[in-house]
């Protein structure tokens, strides 16, 4: 049995991930592949649990090294309880989010150690590291304005409701990596309609993955 591919969403808050996840995964559908579509933290009970704690606006007090360690639990949990099987068994995997979201929010975003939060990283996904992570990317105007139009429908949760130079940094570390992995990582600019970037993200994924 062939494996599954591995592709992974990532990028700041208000680029639409989750939307171009969802869209790639029921293209890849109707071509006739079992296909999983996750998001993280998340996706198993403990891991949902783990994300309750670390969204929860009230707990403003947590320490940036606790939040590293939860999100770490939290993967751990799900690489081995859902990805590496579902991967094993020929199903691709699109998460939404995933360990380069650890060295941007906490790495460059909270200024922990990038060394640490690799080995950390590494601890916690063993070998199943994405074939492919697609970095979506806004012009800054236009991540102000998709941000400011998502906050007033929903509560902000406790980190993105960070300020915009934490935003900054988080969006210049998933810079670095791109530069620092250029083959696993690809970039997209989201400036057309989300049919448009859609279009672009499932031509990347045959092109590369094929
Ligand atoms: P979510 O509501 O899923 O946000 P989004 O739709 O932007 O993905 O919340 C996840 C939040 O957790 C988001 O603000 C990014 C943050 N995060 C980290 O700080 N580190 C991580 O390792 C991961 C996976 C997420």
């Amino acid at each position: 049995m062939q494996q599954g591919k591995f592709v992974t969403f990532e990028g700041v808050d208000g680029t639409g991930k989750t939307t171009q996840s969802q869209l790639l995964g029921r293209s890849l559908e109707s071509e006739g592949l079992d296909v999983l579509l996750l998001r993280e933290p998340g996706g198993t009970v403990i891991s949902e649990k783990i994300r309750d704690i670390l969204l929860d606006a009230s707990q403003s007090h947590m320490t940036a090294e606790t939040e590293v360690l939860l999100f770490e639990a939290a993967r751990a949990q799900i690489v081995r309880e859902v990805i590496k099987p579902a991967l094993e068994r020929g199903t691709w995997v699109i998460c939404d989010r995933f360990m380069d979201s650890t060295v941007a929010y906490q790495g460059y975003g909270r200024g922990l150690d990038l060394e640490v939060i690799d080995k950390l990283n590494a601890f916690a996904v063993g070998e199943t590291k994405p074939d492919l992570t697609i970095l979506l990317q806004l012009p800054p105007q236009g991540l102000a304005e998709r941000l400011e139009k998502r906050h007033e429908l929903e509560a902000a949760d406790r980190i993105d409701g960070e300020s915009e130079s934490f935003r900054a940094e988080v969006d210049r570390g998933f810079r670095a990596l791109a530069a620092r992995e250029p083959e696993r990582f690809r970039c997209i600019e989201t400036q057309g309609t989300k049919e448009e970037t859609a279009g672009l993200v499932l031509e990347l994924v045959r092109r590369v993955l094929s």
